[in-house]
Parts: C-alpha cells; structure tokens; sequence
C-alpha cells in the first residue's frame, strides 16, 4: 500500500514524507519529487537499488522496496502539483546561471540546459526531468555527486561530461538560476 511507504503518519522516519515533506515538496539538499516525470522518479529508485547512485539514506530506503513499489512511487509523485515556492541560496550569478540555461557556453563545450530539460526547464517525457523549480542545494550537489562518482547514471555520461566542465561558481549559479523559476 504506497500511503503505508509515502505517509509519515505512523511515526516511521524512513516514510518519504519524513524528508521529502507532506506534498513531496523537499527542501534544501532533499529533492522535490512533486511533478517530476513517473518513468524518471522510477528509475532513480532502480539506480540507489543498483549502487549508480550512491545515498546512505536512499540506499536504506530502496532496499525495502519492490519493483512494483517503486513504479506506483513514481506514479504517485508524478502526479502531485510542484510547489514552485524554491529561492536561490547558493550567492550565484543568476544572469550567469540563465545564460547557461538559455544558451549554453561554447567557450567551455557546454550545450544549454534547456536543449535537453526543456525550453523552460520542466521537463521533457520521461526521460529529462525538470530542474525549473528544484531547491538550489539539491541541484549543485547533484552536479558535484557527477564529478565525485557518487551519481554515476546518466545516460552516455552526459551529464557527468557537462557537469566536468562547470566550475564551482558555474554549478552554484545554475542551480540557484533554476531555483528562481
Ligand atoms: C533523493 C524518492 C525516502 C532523503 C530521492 C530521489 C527520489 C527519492 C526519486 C531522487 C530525486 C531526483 O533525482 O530528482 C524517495 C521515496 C521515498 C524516499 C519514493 C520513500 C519510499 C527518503 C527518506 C529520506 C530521503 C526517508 C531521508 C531519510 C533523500 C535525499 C535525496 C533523495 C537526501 C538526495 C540524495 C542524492 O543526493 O542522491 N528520493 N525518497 N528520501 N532522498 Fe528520497
Ligand atoms: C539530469 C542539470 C544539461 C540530460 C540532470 C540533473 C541535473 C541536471 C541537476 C538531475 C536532476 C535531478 O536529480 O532531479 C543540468 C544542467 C545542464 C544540463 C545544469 C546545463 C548546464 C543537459 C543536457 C542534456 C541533459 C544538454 C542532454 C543532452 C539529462 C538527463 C538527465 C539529466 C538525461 C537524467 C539522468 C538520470 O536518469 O539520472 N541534469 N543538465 N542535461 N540531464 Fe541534465
């Protein structure tokens, strides 16, 4: 029963509601799950289950899981309306971080986000998930976990190629950039 795994009614500190919040809304380096693309939120589960992601809590978390549990998971977040209340917090440059966004940086080899994310940076099926409206810390650790190794599950490496040539303020100004959206 997914509101048994998703309710923190019961008192249960491993329920999602316990860090991803009531309305899968996150906060800080927690992600929202709100609105991101069903296949998408499923195939992380399948990644922390499968060691290309690497989370302590997540890890723990996937253990107890069956496929057909992380597939009603991704369903039931899908479905649910992001929040769209998240403020930068990292001190980038926001006209940086738009521009990367908008158009990329060919001095560095980086194509634009939105080619991929989608032209406002909802999402694309279920493949590309949004990162309009995600909480800044989650996104520049996502990034950073690329260049360290513990998210290892992108397709083809791209993402770990794109974020390798991002510097630290790069990473801080697009995330924070996405978090004014
Ligand atoms: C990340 C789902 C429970 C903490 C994620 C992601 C998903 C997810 C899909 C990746 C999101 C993305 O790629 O945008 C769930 C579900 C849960 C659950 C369905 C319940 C069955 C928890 C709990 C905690 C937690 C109980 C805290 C103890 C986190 C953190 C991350 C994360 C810190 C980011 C990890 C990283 O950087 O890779 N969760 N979660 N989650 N979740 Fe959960
Ligand atoms: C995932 C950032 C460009 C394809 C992600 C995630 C972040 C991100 C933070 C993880 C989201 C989450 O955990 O919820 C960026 C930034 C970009 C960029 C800042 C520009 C500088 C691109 C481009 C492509 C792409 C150009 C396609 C060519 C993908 C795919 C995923 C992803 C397929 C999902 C990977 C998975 O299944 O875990 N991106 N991205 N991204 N990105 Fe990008």
């Amino acid at each position: 029963n997914i509101s048994d795994i998703v309710s923190a009614d019961r008192g249960d500190s491993w329920a999602c509601a316990s860090c991803h919040g009531g309305q899968g809304q996150g906060a800080g380096s927690v992600p929202r799950l709100a609105g991101l693309p069903a296949g998408y939120i499923t195939k992380q589960l399948h990644d922390y289950a499968d060691g290309r992601r690497l989370n302590d809590n997540m890890q723990h978390v996937v253990s107890s899981l069956s496929d057909e549990d992380m597939a009603a998971l991704g369903a039931y977040y899908s479905r649910l309306e992001a929040p769209g209340d998240t403020q930068p917090q990292l001190g980038g440059n926001i006209e940086r971080g738009r521009t990367l966004a908008l158009e990329g940086d060919w001095a560095i080899d980086v194509p634009a986000c939105f080619s991929c994310h989608g032209s406002s940076g909802w999402g694309v099926g279920q493949s590309f998930p949004s990162l309009a409206g995600q909480h800044s810390s989650y996104t520049y650790i996502q990034l950073a976990n690329w260049n360290n190794g513990k998210r290892n599950n992108s397709p083809i490496q791209l993402m770990r190629d794109i974020a390798q040539k991002l510097s630290d303020s790069d990473m801080r100004s697009v995330a924070d950039f996405m978090a004014t959206l």
